[in-house]
């Protein structure tokens, strides 16, 4: 299907619709989510195989703390289990994986295993995965100016050296290259605060798919789709 295509260097996913999936099949939502990690790790092989070079899902938005203690206990105990099996498959598949977002918010066993999820997959040389949790653009440049203005105090800086690719470095994200195409499933035509910085110029691509049914076929529509757009940053041809 994908001959003669590009191939995306780096997809974002809003992975959208695992509540929806539970209560289209008459399980708890819980079991949603369980079902939504499953096609998250399928996805992460897939898109390596591809020749994604970064992988960006929103996993976990700041946002969501404000659900159900029900609901925000069952999804902290699917990160400590996928956490783990997420260690192997991605050394399994040469991925590095990377956290955004703010880890701090964790409780310490999360943030011990992030660490080791980073530093157990750094010497990979394939597929980036970058995985947003306790995410929210507006949190991650709030931070970013935090970082900033630290370090432009601390070493008496000239302000007039701040532009956008310096600010840029300060961001959760520095190092990697802006998404190409920003894949939303389930439908909903906004960004719920997802890499608000980032996707200044990605292509958006919404699929009603819930994301628990989210398969390779749908990444290669969603690339076929890429690839009849026309990319402009705001130039013309
Ligand atoms: C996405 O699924 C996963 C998270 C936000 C954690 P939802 O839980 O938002 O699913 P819907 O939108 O209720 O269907
Ligand atoms: C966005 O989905 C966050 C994640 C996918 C982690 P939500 O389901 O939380 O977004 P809204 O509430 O529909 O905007
Ligand atoms: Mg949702």
């Amino acid at each position: 299907m994908l001959e003669n295509m590009t191939v995306p260097k780096h997809v974002a996913v809003i992975l959208d619709g695992n509540g929806r999936w539970a209560k289209k099949h008459g399980v708890p939502r819980a079991m949603g989510h369980k079902a939504g990690c499953e096609t998250l790790e399928k996805m992460v092989r897939i898109a390596a195989d591809m020749g994604i070079s970064y992988f960006t899902v929103y996993g976990f938005s700041t946002e969501n703390w404000k659900r159900s203690a029900e609901e925000v206990g069952a999804l902290m105990k699917l990160f400590r289990y996928y956490m783990v099996r997420l260690l192997k498959i991605a050394n399994e598949n040469n991925v590095r994986v990377k956290m955004i977002g703010d880890k701090y918010r964790f409780a310490p066993d999360i943030i011990e295993g992030i660490d080791n999820l980073t530093e157990g997959t750094r010497n990979n040389t394939g597929m980036t995965f970058v995985i947003a949790i306790n995410y929210g653009g507006r949190d991650e440049i709030v931070r970013a100016a935090r970082k900033l203005v630290e370090d432009y105090r601390a070493n008496d800086k000239d302000v007039a050296s701040i532009d956008e690719s310096l600010f840029a470095g300060y961001l959760d994200t520095a190092g990697i290259p802006d998404p190409d195409l920003m894949i939303r499933t389930s439908g909903e035509l906004r960004l719920s605060n997802y890499l608000l910085w980032q996707l200044a110029y990605a292509e958006f691509y919404v699929t009603d798919c819930l994301w628990p049914d989210f398969d390779q076929k749908e990444l290669e529509k969603a690339i076929v789709a890429y690839n009849s757009r026309e990319r402009r940053f705001g130039g013309r041809k």
